[in-house]
């Protein structure tokens, strides 16, 4: 799985889906490759592993192309290899596949291939799809489109396709199950990608497929079908709506920052107040989430909130459960997708599920959500990426509207969350006649000074943070503490910093330190403190004292005026006093501060950690 880019039209194709590939980039991959037929039916293929550049530098000079499809890889089946980077081809190198997703059942179709004659040059799942297409022309499929149709019903398992065939060098066929795919519109031309970042600058009106739909592609005409089954009749081509793209190639760029997560960190004033924009009557201490009207009846009956999420998204799910319960008294869950999935909870319809996923396209997450729905649940989506597979499974939702994250460590994306969620926990609340407005209004005042309050850390505080990740950066492991609203913030916080600066580091509640962790700790074990002046600082305190009998370094987050924490601890870094529900939404910003520069300062890669996809796109 990871990036599709195609492209059939007037241009040079094999260079329009390399420079797509290059903006693909962010979401990270270990090998890349294209194929390219020319106008005469001339087939072209280079793969390579490692970054583009590797690529770029066997394709020099750039072929001249006017179709070509090509892929970025992160590893599933298969290590990262030259063969089994894709595209994928047939026994007679006339078809080209690239794939996102998983075929499940591809040990069955390789075996059944191989019996009947086929020879296989990679270990990927993705490779049976070409060879299976090869089959249905060769039992007679009527052109690419038909033989590409019948061929994915032998298969079980999700899939975003991108197919060329060098007997039909003007059609681009596309398909998906499972995993995102859109079309991009020009002038006598089309481009297939499977993220709108790969298209953008080329054009900004795309169409999104939906699942078991088919798109055909030349340079004059598109066509978009239902996958058929077997035997069926072909129905009438479908009209779907065209969308905008409404971010520009540069909101996509570094702006001048040196990383994409630099430049998405020093965005959070600009992403808490999106999140808010158009949302907030204060005086009335009113929310209006559009986007949750269409089911508010539901949603007032409910009587069990479960949030399902991955990775960041989880962590700030979990602060969503306290707001929830304190602003809107809903009992609430909240579930790892990948767990979620299988577990037996018990739901009906009084029951709302809630996803939260910066993508809109992680599987466990969609998995999660499929399994709500079928348990008669309402579900619901916070979700970052519009026209995401999220936003159009769910029953309603809210968007964040924080821009394009390309990072592949989410950083604004979790304060949009926030955002989102304390005004999601208020509307609730307040609908369900749980939250009077004389106790909505101040909240609501203060979160819109947020956006103020976070630019105050980002102009006065980074030095500071920067210095103090220059004592620790040799230290090869980190304890992160919290209680109440700042436990997650911890728990994110130590996942910045292992997924970026490969330092082992581990997220705990502060009164769950003493059952455990406290075993590991002498002066070589850091900890982090996350100790705003919140209802359970003197709680905090106590575990600082505990930690510091112990030899431990501690560096203590705390409220701006803070006078008395400094004494006990070897280092403060600040953030400007808030209530505590607010607060996770600024005291993550040092966090991401201090994990950001621990990397620089070790010379990684920040926006591409290895091993890790910004969208992982299979279970
Ligand atoms: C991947 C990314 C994380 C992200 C998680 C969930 O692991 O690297 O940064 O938090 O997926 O992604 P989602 O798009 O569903 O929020």
């Amino acid at each position: 799985m990871c990036g599709i880019v195609g492209y059939i039209g007037k241009k040079n194709a094999t260079r329009t889906v390399l420079e797509g590939l290059k903006r693909l980039e962010y979401r990270g991959y270990d090998s890349a490759g294209i194929a390219a037929i020319n106008a005469s039916g001339d087939i072209f293929l280079k793969k390579a592993v490692g970054k583009i550049v590797s690529l770029e530098k066997k394709l020099n000079p750039i072929p001249s192309s006017t179709l070509a499809i090509a892929h970025t890889r992160w590893a599933t089946h298969g290590e990262p290899t030259v063969e089994n980077a894709h595209p994928h081809t047939d026994c007679k190198n006339e078809i080209f596949v690239v794939h996102n997703g998983i075929i499940e059942n591809h040990e069955k179709i390789r075996a059944a291939l191989l019996r009947e004659g086929h020879t296989f040059c990679s270990s990927t799942d993705t490779e049976v799809l070409a060879h299976l297409i090869e089959r249905c022309i060769a039992f007679g499929a009527s052109d690419l489109a038909e033989a590409v149709e019948q061929a994915v019903r032998h298969v079980q398992g999700t899939f975003g396709l991108a197919v060329i065939y060098s007997r039909e060098p003007a059609v681009l066929v596309g398909v998906r199950r499972g995993s995102p795919l859109l079309i991009g519109l020009g002038k006598q031309e089309y481009m297939l990608a499977s993220d709108a970042s790969a298209i953008v600058g080329k054009t900004r009106r795309v169409i999104y497929l939906n699942d078991n739909e088919m798109a055909v592609l030349t340079p004059f005409s598109k066509k978009i079908f239902h996958l058929l089954r077997s035997g069926a009749r072909r129905k009438k081509e479908l009209k779907k709506p065209v969308s905008m793209i409404d971010w520009s190639i540069e909101d996509s760029q570094k702006g001048g920052f040196d990383y994409f997560m630099e430049k998405e960190i020093f965005e959070a004033p600009s992403v808490i107040e999106n999140a808010l924009r158009g949302r907030i009557i204060a005086r009335k201490g009113e929310v209006k989430l559009g986007g949750l009207d269409a089911v508010r009846n539901r949603l007032r009956d409910s009587r069990r909130l479960i949030i399902v999420a991955c990775g960041t998204s989880y962590f700030a799910g979990l602060i969503g459960k306290y707001l929830f319960e304190t602003f809107a008294g809903l009992p609430t869950d909240i579930a790892y997708s990948s767990e979620f999935r299988y577990q037996p909870s018990v739901m009906d319809k009084n029951t709302t599920v809630l996803a939260i996923s910066q993508s809109g396209e992680t599987a466990d997450t969609l998995g999660a959500i499929r399994e709500a729905k079928k348990r008669r649940a309402l579900t619901l989506g916070i979700v970052n990426v519009v026209g995401s597979s999220v936003t159009r499974e769910v029953d309603a939702g809210i968007y964040n509207y924080a821009g394009p994250e390309i990072a592949v460590a989410s950083t604004k994306a979790f304060i949009s969350q926030l955002s989102v969620l304390v005004l999601a926990a208020i509307y609730l609340g307040r609908m369900r006649g749980f939250l009077s407005s004389e106790k909505s209004a101040p909240i609501l005042q203060e979160l819109l000074s947020l956006p103020g309050q976070a630019q105050k850390i980002l102009e006065r505080d980074v030095h500071k943070i920067k210095e103090v990740a220059r004592v620790y950066k040799n230290h090869n492991n980190f304890l992160y503490i919290g209680r109440k609203y700042s436990w997650p913030v911890a728990l994110e916080g130590a996942l910045k910093l292992k997924e970026i600066s490969y330092i082992h580091a581990e997220g705990y509640a502060s009164g769950e330190m003493k059952h455990g962790p406290i075993a590991l700790i002498d002066k070589h074990f850091p900890v982090l403190v996350v100790s705003p002046r919140d209802s359970v600082y003197t709680k905090t305190l106590s575990n600082i004292q505990e930690l510091k009998a112990r030899g431990a370094k501690i560096i203590a987050l705390a409220s701006e005026g803070d006078t008395e924490i400094g004494h006990h601890v070897d280092h403060v870094m600040t953030i400007p006093k808030v209530r505590e529900e607010l607060s996770p939404i600024l005291s993550v910003i040092p966090l991401q501060l201090f994990a950001y520069h621990m990397a620089v300062l070790k010379d990684h890669d920040v926006d591409k950690p290895r091993n890790l996809a910004k969208s992982v796109t299979v279970e």
